[in-house]
């Protein structure tokens, strides 16, 4: 190899060099995807029916930890997975169901109504509740809280339709300001290990 071509090779191995950690960076920042919350970025006044039909708002939960979850009844694997973690993490740190309440916001208000959502908590702990509303206001709740859910058709299944949406766990402090938003694919321990942390 000659000087000429030596000089032409290092400079493509440096240019390959730059662009391998130019996409690394953007991997690592979650590049134009959906970017995590920041604190004090979700959240904000909601008015909603809870499992046993009465009427609440985010005022109702002020004096405890608020861990929210946004998901549907129908949910085949996530939804059923993540509440069990945090169903999980609780039984490990039962002094957390002391300061903390677990809420499922529906995603599909079509098809969970308070009975059935009451159903479907009571799977993972009696301290778990629930909340749906009107389309509209649960359309709300989706924006402020940031949370992306769409639905999809399923023809030729019973279920007619199912509902993509992201899965963050959001809690919240007694005063009702936002604190952090848990990765959904913790596992319970990792989960529990870190409520126990925060909650105070
Ligand atoms: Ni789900």
């Amino acid at each position: 190899m000659n000087a000429r071509l030596r000089f032409v090779f290092l400079g493509l191995i440096a240019l390959s060099a730059a662009i391998a950690t130019a996409a690394v960076m953007m991997l690592a920042t979650g590049g134009p995807g959906p970017r995590p919350a920041a604190a004090g970025d979700v959240g904000g006044a909601f008015a909603l029916t809870d499992q046993d039909g009465r009427r609440v708002t985010e005022a109702d939960f002020r004096g405890r930890y608020l861990l929210l979850f946004f998901g549907f009844t129908n949910c085949p694997d996530v939804c059923p997975l993540t509440l069990q973690r945090i169903a999980d993490a609780l039984n490990a740190h039962p002094a957390l169901k002391e300061r903390l309440t677990p809420v499922l916001v529906t995603v599909d208000p079509e098809r969970d109504t308070p009975a059935k959502l009451k159903e479907y908590v009571g799977f993972f702990g009696p301290e778990f509740r629930a909340l749906t509303g009107t389309p509209e206001e649960i359309a709300a709740v989706l924006k402020a809280y940031k949370v992306y859910a769409k639905r999809t058709e399923l023809p030729g299944s019973a279920l007619g339709y199912t509902m993509d949406h992201s899965s963050l766990i959001f809690l919240y402090g007694p005063d009702g300001a936002f604190v952090t938003a848990f990765d959904p694919t913790l596992d319970a321990t990792a989960l529990g290990n870190e409520m126990e942390r925060i909650v105070r």
